[in-house]
């Protein structure tokens, strides 16, 4: 591989070893041929990215900072971290796994809270993520070779205000250098629906973009529990109901404080993210590798976002009578499945739940082409 392109300041394989020596020891397998097409769906979310193609799955924490130099074990660390490292016209940039373990709490930029212009800053890191999973789900392609992407994703409800800068920020050409991938990005269309509807699609459309003729419901309801958020979105035969829609600010990070909160008084230390993710998924801490009992403290710790889900389920729909089906996703939707179940019974956990709403805007972009 050529070394005379520009090598950009901070990005660790650029920088601290020369770019042969990694690609040499981490063959990275192409996924995409030069030129080829391909339709992503990707759900960008306050806490995780998710992008889904036909064959792929990729996500990665909504959370980035500016590169440091990093004095030891380069190498290792870009291994365990592929395609976190970004480049682009603002520097060099760690991204997800890669900037919660190397950056200081302080330096870690987050997409919620961008409130100075909640619309062009949100876009524009909505662009660095979405270039970033990009560059992951064309790993191993170099040489700024094209790939033509049709694009299909999702904003908040009260956030669709935006959807047409969003649209404008991501079609087109992008060069995207990470440290897996140096490429010509060619997003020819962008497709932005409410965020809700892509659990919606995921269910009444199927992967080829055919219409589910399962999916017979006239009312259908979608609760998405999220990280710093839980919203309902109310479809009446394709219709989206604003008044019957909604959100509250509650989401899985509710619980995962308590958790933090609970371990860093019984441990004198603060827990990674990881750790207080693990004891949420499990009920379990490995004190001094020795397994401790955590279930009571996360059963409490969950007790906040399940009654703010019920909450906002009685604001919005009351006893359920009118709504035919309840869809249940995002990554909390095993977290308050049984409550929601045992209140609504019409209640349906989708299967991947953290991945529906991605994986529906890919139904949707192929119902779209079918439409020619
Ligand atoms: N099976 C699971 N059990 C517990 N937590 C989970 C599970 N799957 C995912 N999570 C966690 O659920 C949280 C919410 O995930 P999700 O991807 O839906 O949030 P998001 O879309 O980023 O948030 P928001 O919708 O608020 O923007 C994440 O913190 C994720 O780590
Ligand atoms: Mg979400």
């Amino acid at each position: 591989m050529p070394i005379s392109r520009t090598t950009p300041r901070g990005l660790l394989a650029f920088q601290l070893i020369p770019m042969e020596t990694i690609v040499s020891k981490r063959k990275i397998a192409q996924n995409s041929l030069p030129g080829s097409s391909i339709t992503v769906g990707l759900d960008i979310g306050y806490g995780v990215t998710k992008a889904v193609t036909t064959d792929q799955i990729v996500t990665f924490p909504s959370v980035m900072g500016h590169a440091r130099e990093l004095k030891f074990a380069q190498e290792d660390i870009a291994e365990r971290h592929p395609g976190d490292q970004i480049m682009d016209d603002e520097g060099a940039w760690f991204v997800g796994d890669l900037a919660l373990a190397q950056l200081p709490p302080g330096e870690l930029l987050r997409l919620r809270g961008r409130t100075a212009n909640e619309a062009t800053m949100g876009n524009a890191f909505r662009l660095r993520l979405a270039k970033v999973a990009i560059g992951k789900l064309v790993a191993g392609m170099w040489n700024r070779d094209i790939v033509h992407i049709r694009l299909a994703s999702g904003l908040p409800v009260d956030h669709m205000r935006d959807a047409a800068e969003l649209k404008a920020a991501l079609v087109g050409q992008h060069i995207i250098r990470t440290d897996t991938a140096e490429l010509v990005a060619n997003i020819s269309e962008v497709m932005v629906m409410p965020q809700g509807y892509g659990s919606i699609y995921a269910m009444s459309l199927s992967e080829g973009g055919e219409i589910n003729r399962q999916h017979t419901y006239r009312r259908t309801g979608v609760c998405d529990v999220g990280t710093y958020t839980v919203d309902l979105a109310l479809d009446d035969e394709g219709e989206y109901v604003d008044a019957e829609s909604g959100s509250v600010e509650s989401g899985v990070y509710t619980a995962q404080e308590r958790i933090a909160a609970v371990l860093e008084r019984d441990y004198r230390q603060k827990m990674p993210f990881k750790i207080v993710e693990e004891v949420l998924r499990t009920g379990v801490f490995r004190a001094n590798g020795q397994p401790v009992d955590y279930s009571v403290i996360v059963e409490e710790a969950l007790a906040p976002l399940r009654s703010a889900t019920l909450s906002l389920l009685g604001e919005k729909w009351h006893g359920g009578a009118t709504v035919d089906v309840i869809y249940l996703s995002g990554g909390g939707a095993e977290l308050v499945y049984d409550d929601v179940q045992a209140a609504y019974p019409q209640t349906q956990l989708l299967p991947e739940a953290q991945l529906a709403n991605a994986r529906g805007y890919l139904h949707y972009a192929r119902f779209v082409a079918r439409q020619g």
